[in-house]
């Protein structure tokens, strides 16, 4: 990896800068447990500086007076670029996170360039209405900008998550402070770099590595910025809406989830199994939408749970660098300890360690977990309840529909479902009434960047995709009267 110049300082108005106060922290790679470098650590002021060349350029002729048509070319440009620099970032962000390369390549950064080339074809097309008032009036409304947006993601998929926000943002004409995590911060400064190589100009898009509590406690309280996108954990969900109502702050949440995959005996069941496998393990089951319950229909249970073990023995662990690699590093040693806690949790709850369930190395190193699959497990378990974010699956058993439609519901997260079975009435029934932001039938795991994507209940509000979302996050209505009696 010598070959790769790994970027490691704060991204603000088109400049490499270091923190105010000189800190560093290191980001590691969670397969070999080495530090890949150390990177500067955005604090309040540098928050501070980042807001501040962010609302400049908001309020600059440079930015605020750019045609929509060459806002849109800016984009698709910045697609190319990404394109163009692919196979680093791909690295990149393996590296970082742990993931197989082959997801980071092939699956993120082509939603990455996707995501970046469909909110460009927005950019032109943002316009209002004319209303029929009475009397005799003119009245029209206006799409306008927010302002200042601040994108906080995770871990899991970090550049990708970054551009699902960045891009609509930028698209409406916002600018944009990012605060990757302190995981990963490794795409998200190569993509303020790149953003300025594309053209944008200076303050539009900046990027601030460092920790939630600080860079990211600082960046929702700022007066000066005017919402807040938030993709990651329900607890720092919380936090991020309190903190923000002091300053009325427009707030998104995109939070966890503990999905049902629902299984019925009349579904092609091979194929549900190799969804419900895929559904659990892609990504290290590090996925917010990560169907993680899977709720069998009795008759085709031993079944389907001999199918998920045979699965499970089939994700290959190994260097996420090598072709071959189904299950990489998950990302951090705090998330290992997490996921080999609700493993043990699982087996003292008196579930089933029906597959994996071990922690794993590569050469002796690296934050391996074996795909698990717990059986007879109780909806009301920790396992069932808790979103693990690792390759765990809790298969539990149902009698009919509205026993799986009543356990499918009984969580506090709605982000996604799946529901699998031949028959296209029950197929909608089901689907229409489960509780989630997202429901697949005889699929799992579909993105699409005009698809809008995000939670019911304690999964959050606000969606990250799709045309009417990203306007609904992005702009502000303003509606203007005027007296035609003259
Ligand atoms: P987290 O919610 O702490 O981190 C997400 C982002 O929020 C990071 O950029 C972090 O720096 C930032 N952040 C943390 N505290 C903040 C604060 N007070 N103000 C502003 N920003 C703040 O998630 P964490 O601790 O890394 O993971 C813990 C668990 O959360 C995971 O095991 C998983 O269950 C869940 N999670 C869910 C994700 C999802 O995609 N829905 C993503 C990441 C974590
Ligand atoms: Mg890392």
């Amino acid at each position: 990896m010598s070959d790769l110049e790994i970027r490691n300082r704060l991204w603000i108005h088109n400049e490499w800068r270091d923190a105010h106060s000189g800190r560093r922290f290191p980001t590691v790679n969670p397969a070999t447990e080495e530090v890949i470098t150390t990177v500067s650590e955005a604090g309040e002021a540098d928050i501070g500086d980042a807001v501040a060349s962010a609302s400049e350029a908001f309020r600059s002729k440079a930015w605020r007076r750019m045609s929509a048509h060459r806002r849109s070319q800016l984009l698709w440009r910045l697609a190319d670029l990404i394109e163009a620099n692919a196979d680093e970032l791909g690295r990149l962000e393996t590296m970082d996170n742990g993931k197989p390369y082959f997801e980071s390549r092939k699956v993120d950064l082509t939603s990455v360039i996707e995501t970046f080339r469909y909110f460009a074809g927005l950019a032109d097309k943002i316009q209002g209405e004319t209303i029929p008032v009475s009397g005799p009036f003119l009245n029209y409304t206006l799409r306008e900008p927010v302002g200042v947006v601040g994108c906080i993601v995770p871990w899991n998929f970090p550049l990708n998550l970054a551009s699902w926000k960045v891009a609509p943002a930028l698209a409406c004409g916002n600018t944009v402070v990012l605060k990757p995590a302190e995981q990963t911060p490794l795409t998200a400064i190569r993509l303020g770099e790149l953003a300025a190589e594309a053209g944008f100009p200076p303050g539009v898009l900046n990027v601030v590595p460092g920790f939630g509590e600080t860079a990211g406690a600082a960046l929702v309280r700022h007066p000066d910025v005017d919402a807040i996108s938030f993709t990651g954990s329900v607890e720092v969900g919380r936090t991020v809406m309190r903190e923000a109502a002091g300053t009325l702050k427009k707030v998104s949440l995109e939070l966890g989830g503990k999905s049902p995959n629902v299984i019925f005996a009349d579904a092609d069941v091979p194929a549900a199994i190799r969804g419900a496998a895929m559904g659990i393990y892609y990504g290290k089951g590090e996925v917010c939408a990560a169907g993680s319950r899977i709720l069998v229909e009795r008759s085709v249970y031993d079944e389907v749970v001999e199918g998920l073990v045979g699965r499970a023995g089939k994700m290959t662990i190994g260097d996420p660098m090598t072709d071959g690699t189904r299950l990489g590093a998950v990302v951090s040693e705090q998330q290992l300890d997490r996921v080999m806690n609700y493993i043990r949790l699982g087996v003292e709850e008196g579930a089933t360690l029906a597959a994996g369930g071990e922690r794993r190395t590569v050469d002796g190193k690296g934050y391996f977990v074996e795909a698990t699959v717990f059986s007879d497990v109780d909806s009301q378990m920790t396992i069932a309840q808790e979103e693990i974010f690792g390759p765990v699956a809790a298969v539990i058993p149902f009698d009919d529909a509205d026993h799986a439609i009543e356990i499918a519901n009984d969580t506090i997260f709605g982000l996604a479902a799946g529901v699998w079975t031949r028959d296209i009435g029950k197929a909608h029934r089901v689907a229409g009434e489960i509780k989630a932001g997202t429901v697949w039938i005889n699929t799992y795991n579909q993105y699409d960047a005009a698809a809008p994507f995000g939670g019911y209940k304690s999964s959050g509000f606000g969606r990250d995709l799709g045309l009417q979302s990203a306007l609904d996050k992005y702009t502000q209505t303003k509606c203007v009267w005027v007296p035609l009696d003259g």
